[in-house]
């Protein structure tokens, strides 16, 4: 039975974490090697294989050319943006990136050093990242669908010593230079960077004159490859921010040790993807998910990985997912339920898949925000092979709960994630940290030692990982998200508890959202919550009252506030509903109640909570959410009485 495989391999890692583990780490090389597997010293913070040391990229890059296998494909690149293809073999990759790690070190970057990345989808960024890793240098990757204030806020935090770049990204919209975003970023931080690199594309080179910009490919061609550093399976590998609930991002640590061990076990157990084997994941190096599995996950299993420069439509058309899997023999695909949702919008009855050989595809998994029922069961008749729900976030780095399709494929329940990894104690518990029933919703929490592979802090502030994951339930991770388990303990997650929203699959902070609106002359107070939609999951609504006396030309006012947004954080926040209210509906002591804004919205009985200050509030906004036209959708259910 599969089910009592996983929760036998469950209670392995559970009672024996040591033993599992130090197996794990077998598929690693290391430098020194492995005598302890776990560090308590100073629960509730943990170190993974402490005294062991290796170097990440070697790892996966150096012994895969070493073991006589560099002429396998590392890298598939697929760019329909630009009309490019490139197949980068082991043995490239290992020149390349070694090359560039020397040019990082002729700029004096080090062990220790902090580098942030802000790149397209394009080999380089890989190359980039591993680069990093060779010299014991930090990298943090900055998506590049960020505005240059987000990416000032990630730069004065990490402090690098230098950032790269490339000249442009190219979106379906047309080509996006960034190097004017990045000067406006450097421009508004504190940190003085030494160096910008950027890789010059033919889309649209950059003008390289400002202090201490350098061309990516001039120093390349004046470097020597660099040696791999010797490093501890403690120190950071990476730093990778996301979005908490306050506008300051939070920058996830990630070691080197624990990462790659992690790693290496869940291409096999989870994806089931061997060495040789092709395997895709369409996301972005700029989120988790293209961090370990488009990067390293891939690498250190010596798979092919592809890396993708396209959108699931549009680039050229919902077919192109299935011509590439065709193409190039993917094994083992990975996106977002928001992707497949793209595809059926335009072609759903899966039309371009007809005459594609897609006989090499043994699953598709899903992540990076709930998947319904609907895309789950779309996707598996249309494609006809296993399609695995699993749920995880930037802080794990890697699956929390999923399907094991390498372990013992499980049947699968459209809606849930299915059972916890081994390594991971998933609890879902009452408000007073008590386990509550079976099919009962509480807060998900997994019982702490996280696994090897999850975070190890936040960057330079122990004090908010403790206070703001660690606090609420002691002993425990708080995941930030609310859910069920049934008896069996399939994990049902059904959002967050907290003021964070998905769109797209991508992870945003409505206070984020809401520092911006604040900013403008004429706000006097804004709320900012999430609302279904059909394609992108949730849309972030802005409900905003003005200062008295201001500006009467409403409309104005808001295309102002939808263009600050997209200055402010972004094009990828998607920010393009505002209403203006009279007033915003308040506990008496002044708390904005979004919680129940948001389920007004969202077309559920709403009961105004007995600590409400105006329950008139609550139709204020019902009635803003009409005009919007957000009622057919989802019709708001006031409950008075
Ligand atoms: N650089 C610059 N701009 C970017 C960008 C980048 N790397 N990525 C996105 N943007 C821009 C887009 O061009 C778009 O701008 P626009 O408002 O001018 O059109 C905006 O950010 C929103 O982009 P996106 O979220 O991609 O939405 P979309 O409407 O263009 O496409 C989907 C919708 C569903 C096709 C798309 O969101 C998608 O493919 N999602 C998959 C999500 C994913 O991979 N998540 C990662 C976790 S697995
Ligand atoms: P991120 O850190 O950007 O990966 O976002 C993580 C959050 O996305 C999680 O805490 C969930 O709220 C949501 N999420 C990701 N995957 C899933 C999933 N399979 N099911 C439900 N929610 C998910």
């Amino acid at each position: 039975m599969p089910l009592n495989k996983v929760k036998q391999m469950q209670q392995q890692a559970w009672q024996n974490p040591q033993g599992f583990w130090a197996d794990a780490a077998t598929q690693i090389e290391w430098m020194q090697p492995v005598e302890q597997v776990l560090d308590d010293r100073d629960a509730p913070l943990y170190r993974w294989f402490p005294g062991a040391s290796l170097n990440t990229c070697y790892n996966a890059v150096d012994r895969h050319v070493q073991a006589g296998h560099g002429q396998q494909v590392a890298i598939q690149y697929v760019s329909p943006v630009t009309g490019t293809e490139e197949a980068i073999s082991y043995e490239q990759l290992q020149q390349r990136v070694a090359t560039l790690a020397g040019a990082m070190a002729n700029l004096g970057v080090g062990k220790g050093d902090r580098v942030v990345i802000y790149m397209p989808m394009i080999p380089e960024t890989a190359y980039a990242m591993l680069a990093c890793a060779r010299l014991g240098a930090v990298h943090s990757v900055v998506f590049g669908g960020f505005a240059p204030p987000e990416l000032a806020s990630r730069i004065d935090d990490a402090k690098p010593k230098l950032v790269l770049s490339a000249s442009c990204g190219i979106e379906p919209s047309g080509v996006i230079p960034y190097k004017p975003l990045l000067d406006k970023a450097l421009d508004l931080c504190e940190h003085r960077v030494e160096y910008a690199v950027v890789f010059q594309r033919p889309q649209c080179p950059a003008d390289l004159e400002r202090q201490g910009d350098r061309d990516w490919q001039q120093l390349v061609e004046q470097a020597e490859p660099a040696p791999c550093v010797e490093v501890a399976a403690s120190d950071p590998l990476y730093i990778l921010y996301t979005s908490g609930t306050t506008g300051r991002p939070k920058g996830v640590v990630r070691d080197n040790g624990g990462h790659a061990v992690a790693l290496a076990w869940s291409m096999k157990q989870i994806y089931n993807i061997d060495a040789g084997d092709v395997f895709w994941a369409a996301s972005d190096v700029g989120w988790v998910v293209g961090h370990s599995y488009i990067v390293y996950g891939p690498l250190l299993a010596r798979a092919t990985t592809l890396l993708y420069e396209g959108k699931p439509v549009g680039t050229p058309d919902a077919g192109a997912f299935w011509r590439v899997i065709e193409q190039y023999r993917v094994k083992t695909f990975f996106t977002a339920p928001t992707a497949i949702r793209a595809i059926k919008r335009v072609d759903a009855t899966a039309s371009l898949l007809q005459g594609v050989d897609i006989g090499s595809l043994q699953a598709l998994f899903l992540a990076g925000e709930r998947c319904d029922p609907d895309t789950l069961t779309w996707a598996s008749e249309m494609l006809r092979v296993p399609v695995v729900d699993h749920w995880w976030q930037t802080e794990t780095g890697w699956p929390i709960c999923a399907n094991p399709l390498g372990m013992a494929p499980l049947p699968i329940k459209p809606g849930s994630p299915a059972l916890a990894v081994p390594g991971y104690q998933v609890e879902v518990l009452d408000e007073q940290g008590q386990p509550v029933a079976a099919g009962q919703s509480g807060a998900v929490t997994i019982k702490l030692p996280l696994p090897p592979g999850t975070l190890m802090t936040l960057w330079n502030n122990d004090d908010r990982y403790r206070d703001g994951y660690l606090g609420r339930y002691p002993g425990y991770y708080l995941t930030g998200d609310a859910g069920y388990m049934d008896e069996e303990g399939y994990l049902y997650v059904m959002g967050r508890v907290d003021d964070i929203i998905n769109v797209a699959g991508h992870r945003l902070s409505t206070g984020r959202f809401e520092e911006v609106l604040a900013q403008h002359r004429a706000v006097a107070e804004a709320a900012v919550i999430g609302v279904k939609d059909t394609l992108k999951g949730q849309l972030p609504l802005g409900l905003v009252v003005l200062k008295q006396g201001m500006d009467t030309d409403l409309e104005r006012i808001k295309t102002e506030l939808v263009a600050l947004v997209r200055a402010e954080v972004g094009a990828v926040a998607a920010f393009k509903l505002v209403a203006v209210v009279e007033k915003l509906p308040k506990t008496r002591s002044g708390k904005i109640l979004r919680g129940t804004m948001r389920k007004l919205a969202n077309g559920e009985t709403v009961v105004p909570p007995a600590t409400i200050e105006d329950p008139d509030s609550l139709n204020v906004i019902g009635q803003a959410l009409a005009q919007m036209g957000l009622t057919t959708a989802h019709q708001p259910v006031l409950d008075l009485s």
